[in-house]
Order: C-alpha cells, then sequence, then structure tokens
C-alpha cells in the first residue's frame, strides 16, 4: 500500500502525455515582458482592493505594510522553487503536476485537492468583492442597489441590523464567466494588457493622489499595541503586535496569489530557462512595491474604525470618496476599473481549476466527467458548470473573510509542498537539466516553508479547523475512489 500512495508520474511519462516532449504544438512567442504582464493580470484584485482594508481592521492596523514585506518574502522564496519547476518541467502544469512526478501521487493527490481552494474558493472571493463593488456603482449611477439580504450571505449583518441571506451578484458575475469558460475564449493578449495597465495606473493614481490626503495620527501608533478582535461572526483572534502582523500577512497574502499562473506557461516561453524566473519574479517585485505604498496610504487616508464599519465594503472608494475631496471621479473610475479588473481574475482562477482538474481526471483521480470536452467548442464544459456550481455556494453562503482565509491557508500549504518538492526532487533525481536553479538549496526552500508555515500560524485556529477538514474530506475521497481509479494502478494491475 505504501508503495501505491508513493508510485509517481515519470516526467518522461509527463511529457509525453501531454504532448511536450518535442514539438508541444504551441507557439514560443512570451518574452519576459509578456510573462510579467500575465502574472500581475493574474495577482492585482480583490486582495488589494477590498482584503487590504479588512488586514487594517481585524489584524494589524497601519502595520499592514509590514504584513506585505512578510507575503511578499515567502511568495518570493516559493516563487524561486516555481521557477525550477516550471524550467524542469516545462509543460502547461502547475504544482499538481510537478509534485506527481516528485512526491508520489498521495502528495499529488493533497495539492490538487487544496488547490480547489486556491482556484475555485479564490474566484468565489473576488466575486464576492466583485458584488461589493458592483452595488458601490449603482449607487454612483443612482440606480437602486441591490438590497443587503439578497448581496450578502448569512453570516453577515447590516451596521443598521439587517440580516443577509444569499450574495447573489456574486452568483451572477460567476455564472457569466463560466459561460464564457464553457465557450471557450482566447486568451486575448491585447485585452489582458489593456486591463494590467488599467489595474496598475489606479493603484499608482491612488498613491500618488492619496499621498497627500494622509494623516499621520492614522498612522501612530504604526504597529498597533497586541490585544485581540472579534469578528462579526464572533471569532476572536489577535489584533496588534507581532501576531496581528503575521495574521495580516495570512490575510493579504491571498493578493499575491495569481503569479504561479506564470508557470503554466512555460510551454509557450520563448526562453523558459531565463523568462520564467524573470516572469514570475518580476511580476512578484513589482506588485510587492506597488503593494507595500498602496496599504501605507490606505491606512493613512482611512481610519481603522472606518474599516470596521462604513468602509468595510468597497473599502478603496469609500476612502476617495470620503476623504479626498475633488477626486470623486477617482472612485468612480476605480470602481469601474475594478469591476473588470475583478472578472480578469476570476476568468484566470476559474480556467486554472479546470486545467488542474482535466489533469487530475486524465490520470484518473477524479471522475472523467471533468475531462469531457464538448464536442464543437472542446473546452471541458461540464466541469466548469459543475465548479460554476461549487463556486456559487461558496460565493452566495459565505462571507469574504471566511473564503478569502481559507484560499490563503490553502495555497500556503500547496506553496510548503512546493518548496519540499524541488529540495526532493535536488537529492533524488540531480540528472535533471534544469534551465533555471533555485539558489543554495536547501536554505531557500526551508525558508519558504518556514515563512509560509509562519502565515498559517498567524491565521489561527478556526482557519487551521477549516484546512484540516477540507484535507479530511479529500483523503476519504482519494482511498475511497482515486487511489483505485488512478491510471498509474490501472494499468500496474
Ligand atoms: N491575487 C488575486 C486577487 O487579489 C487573487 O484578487
Amino acid at each position: 500500500m505504501a508503495n501505491a500512495l508513493f508510485r509517481t508520474k515519470s516526467i518522461d511519462r509527463l511529457m509525453a502525455d501531454s504532448g511536450a516532449s518535442g514539438d508541444s504544438g504551441l507557439k514560443r512567442t512570451l518574452g519576459a515582458w509578456s510573462l510579467i504582464g500575465l502574472g500581475i493580470g493574474a495577482i492585482i484584485g480583490a486582495g488589494l482592493f477590498v482584503r487590504t482594508a479588512a488586514a487594517i481592521a481585524e489584524r494589524a492596523g497601519p502595520s499592514v505594510t509590514l504584513a506585505f514585506i512578510v507575503a511578499g518574502i515567502g511568495c518570493a522564496f516559493a516563487g524561486l522553487c516555481y521557477a525550477e519547476f516550471a524550467s524542469m518541467i516545462p509543460i502547461a502544469g502547475s504544482a499538481y503536476t510537478y509534485s506527481y512526478t516528485t512526491m508520489g501521487e498521495f502528495v499529488a493527490w493533497i495539492i490538487g485537492w487544496d488547490l480547489v481552494l486556491e482556484y475555485a474558493v479564490g474566484a468565489a472571493t473576488v466575486a464576492i468583492a466583485w458584488s461589493q463593488y458592483l452595488n458601490n456603482l449603482l449607487r454612483i449611477l443612482g440606480i437602486s442597489e441591490v438590497p443587503y439580504a439578497w448581496s450578502h450571505s448569512a453570516m453577515e449583518v447590516s451596521t443598521t441590523g439587517i440580516h443577509g441571506i444569499a450574495n447573489l451578484p456574486a452568483v451572477l458575475i460567476l455564472g457569466l464567466l463560466s459561460m464564457v469558460l464553457m465557450r471557450g475564449t482566447q486568451e486575448s493578449a491585447l485585452l489582458n494588457g489593456i486591463i494590467v495597465i488599467t489595474k496598475v495606473a489606479i493603484v499608482m493614481i491612488v498613491i500618488a493622489v492619496g499621498w497627500g490626503f494622509m494623516n499621520s495620527a492614522n498612522h501612530t501608533p504604526y504597529i498597533p499595541a497586541a490585544t485581540t478582535y472579534t469578528t462579526a461572526q464572533g471569532v476572536t483572534h489577535a489584533y496588534g503586535g507581532i501576531m496581528g502582523i503575521l495574521g495580516a500577512a495570512g490575510v493579504v497574502f491571498f493578493a499575491y496569489i495569481g503569479f504561479d499562473a506564470v508557470s503554466t506557461a512555460a510551454q509557450e516561453a520563448k526562453n523558459p530557462g531565463r523568462d520564467m524566473p524573470i516572469g514570475i519574479l518580476g511580476s512578484l517585485v513589482i506588485c510587492t512595491i506597488l503593494y507595500i505604498l498602496f496599504a501605507h496610504v490606505l491606512s493613512g487616508v482611512a481610519t481603522v474604525e472606518d474599516f470596521r464599519t462604513a468602509g468595510k465594503e468597497a473599502s478603496v472608494a469609500f476612502a476617495i470618496q470620503k476623504y479626498m475631496t475633488g477626486y470623486g471621479w477617482l472612485a468612480n473610475f476605480v470602481t469601474v476599473a475594478i469591476l473588470a479588473g475583478f472578472s480578469s481574475v476570476i476568468l484566470v482562477m476559474l480556467l486554472g481549476q479546470s486545467r488542474v482538474f482535466y489533469s487530475m481526471s486524465r490520470d484518473g483521480l477524479v471522475p472523467k466527467v471533468f475531462s469531457d470536452t464538448h464536442p464543437k467548442f472542446r473546452t471541458p464544459w461540464k466541469s466548469n458548470m459543475l465548479f460554476f456550481v461549487f463556486t456559487s455556494l461558496f460565493a452566495a453562503f459565505l462571507p469574504d473573510s471566511v473564503v478569502g482565509e481559507m484560499t490563503s491557508i490553502g495555497t500556503l500549504f500547496a506553496f510548503m509542498l512546493v518548496c519540499a518538492g524541488v529540495w526532493i526532487l535536488r537529492v533524488r533525481r540531480p540528472d535533471l537539466v534544469r534551465t533555471f536553479k533555485v539558489p543554495m538549496v536547501p536554505v531557500v526552500a526551508v525558508l519558504g516553508i518556514v515563512v509560509c508555515g509562519a502565515m498559517i500560524y498567524g491565521l489561527g485556529w478556526t482557519n487551521w479547523l477549516r484546512l484540516g477538514v477540507w484535507l479530511l474530506i479529500g483523503m476519504f475521497i482519494y482511498f475511497g475512489y482515486s487511489k483505485s481509479h488512478s491510471k498509474l494502478n490501472t494499468e500496474a494491475s
């Protein structure tokens, strides 16, 4: 039995299955800058425009900037490891594929199962953020908003005491984008380019304009004294001090998710050995700098109390509207641009989800329905439909704090396994050609594990419990279904 758990898919087999050996059929058109653009397109989203304010309000106050530094460092270590894998196994893969060749089927299953938290639950989080900004847009346009009850989960109560029922706008955007995916999307480089430029532009404009509206009182003390904060759902966790910063790092880590999307484009990179690390680390560095400055401005313009009350939702637009007199147009522009920006992030995540389950289904670990393609559109449309239902349940019935933190903790756990994987493969397969090598292995791999582990620690026991339950469900499915249906198993017998 132990052998079965650790059976690995050989790299040669992997390349053959994916058609990546020799001529992959995909054109190698992406240079370093295109890869950086791809990364930024997938990265900047709800993490910055919604979760940052939540981290300020519930975890760290102005020291959220330090949290962005911690999260950025964790991502840099993990990003280096992703870059080595991507240069060594240059197929349209993900952490799931990498781990199948290195740590065996069971760990691969765990990562694949865990990536559902990153991609599907992540998409639900961004959809909830989309719903907040949609209501802001309706307000700006003077059209009546979607009532509180129908734009919030049952776990939320408004400041005036109205209870939520279900978040319908979030379901709407997930439905629309799932339909786009079922129909098949040509990832348009031009459209992605426009969205990336718009997103970076609004971040830079808010930083530049907001700098003059900062109030030093809001930044004092920069690291609030350690105390606790109780959420609307009655969960108490650390606020302020070191634990506040670590918890906030776990929350805003969400804002960095997506840079691993660059690694899935390895087959299309002109020179993967050089361009993949530049693409992954370049997009990370640019986003880290923007994030730190943005968080400094946001926490300087509005107060912690704002983000706990009226400015809890559509927080960036709120801060501009309330404090940056004369810049109403900026709040409007930000609202519209963010709605487009969020949509592109949701699309990338839903696409990533269907790709991972497509590979898992081809390997026999999940049912065939996830790799059935539409006869005309050649998309895994049934998979798209099932994930629409799944993501909608999360988006409709849970608050953004719960799904956002679940996404963070799941992804952090996957990153730890990727860091371990690089180290394991160096020992087991030193012969493989690596066009990019992580410097100082195992130090960097261990540091990646430690920093990501620290953020998991900071997220607190409710999140550990959720991750534990999620992994337990995954184990039932693995032992009840996947292990015996695995292609490697059926071929062996
Ligand atoms: N990093 C992406 C976002 O913040 C997932 O929306």
